[in-house]
């Protein structure tokens, strides 16, 4: 052990400590870099971490590979059009058990665990997300929505009493047939962090971050203004399943959220080198 180097490290950290201390940060998790258990419980102590150190976590989740699991074994057809989940009745039904019930819970349960106190909800506790249906390109997609209104008293509540949230990305249905909507994590998440004025939110992806070739890590581009964004999607260096980040991030910076990072979830602790460290490890937006 280099006593020198582990000394340096915590030197390094101390503008951050100072600077998010008291700040709410709002972090995405989701898709394949939840699956792996040892990753999960890195991502979990991480925010144990921020909170010790005066940082007010947010943890928003989807969980896409679970819900498959589960509708392959109920035999039941998963069905994406323009790269969205078509939710009918009984897919909303399996997406509220899965999100709410099973991926929601056991979050909490690591996090209790790991010696951190977390409070599981969804869009309808306290009235958190209020849905509307959402079309891509005139398509119908069932019961998929967007957020039209974000209630963050429940959030602040928990906040203040040093509870880290944990949100499973479902709304409330805000018409009279009751019921809810599936949203997506990355557009729940960035609707948070625009409510709650966050100071940062920081999507966790199975990606390195934005790179301008995918398959060589050197490319990796570790800041951008948003400007410089806009340029590269119009260029098609940012493409497919990275736009709707980048654009969430961007609408979140749009709207008074200071950065937004996309960082390697699959990466353990990338969250603490992102937040800690001069260089971080993914790409921050500014
Ligand atoms: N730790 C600092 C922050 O969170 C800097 C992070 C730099 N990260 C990057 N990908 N360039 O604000």
């Amino acid at each position: 052990m280099d006593e020198q180097f582990n000394a340096d490290v915590l030197i390094e950290a101390l503008p951050y400590l100072r600077r998010f201390n008291g700040k709410i940060i709002v972090i995405k998790y989701g898709g394949a870099a939840m699956i792996n258990e040892g990753v999960r419980q890195s991502v979990i102590q991480d925010l144990i971490l921020m909170q010790q150190v005066g940082m007010k976590p947010v943890l928003v989740h989807g969980g896409g590979p679970e819900i498959d699991r589960m509708l392959k074994k109920l035999n039941k057809e998963a069905v994406f059009v323009e790269g969205l989940r078509y939710t009918d009745d009984e897919t909303m039904e399996i997406v509220q058990m899965v999100l709410a019930g099973k991926v929601n819970k056991d979050l909490v349960e690591l996090f209790s665990r790991a010696g951190g106190k977390a409070i599981g909800i969804c869009g309808s506790d306290g009235g958190l997300f209020i849905g509307k249906r959402l079309r891509k390109n005139g398509q119908d997609l069932g019961l998929v929505g967007d957020i039209q209104t974000v209630n963050t008293e429940m959030i602040r509540t928990l906040l203040d009493n040093g509870i880290i949230p944990v949100v499973a990305s479902i709304a409330l249905r805000g018409d009279e047939e009751g019921g809810f909507y599936n949203v997506n994590a990355d557009t729940a998440a960035g609707s948070l962090a625009i409510a709650l004025k966050a100071e940062k939110l920081i999507l966790l992806t199975d990606v390195p971050g934005v790179m301008e070739d995918k398959t060589d890590l050197g490319t990796l581009i570790r800041e951008m203004d948003v400007q410089m964004a806009k340029t590269l999607m119009k260029k098609g260096v940012i493409k497919a399943g990275m736009i709707p980040k980048v654009e969430g991030c961007l609408q979140a910076l749009a709207q008074g959220v200071s950065a937004a990072h996309i960082v390697d979830g699959r990466s353990p602790h990338s969250l603490l080198v992102e937040l800690f460290t001069d260089t971080g490890m993914g790409t921050m937006i500014r």
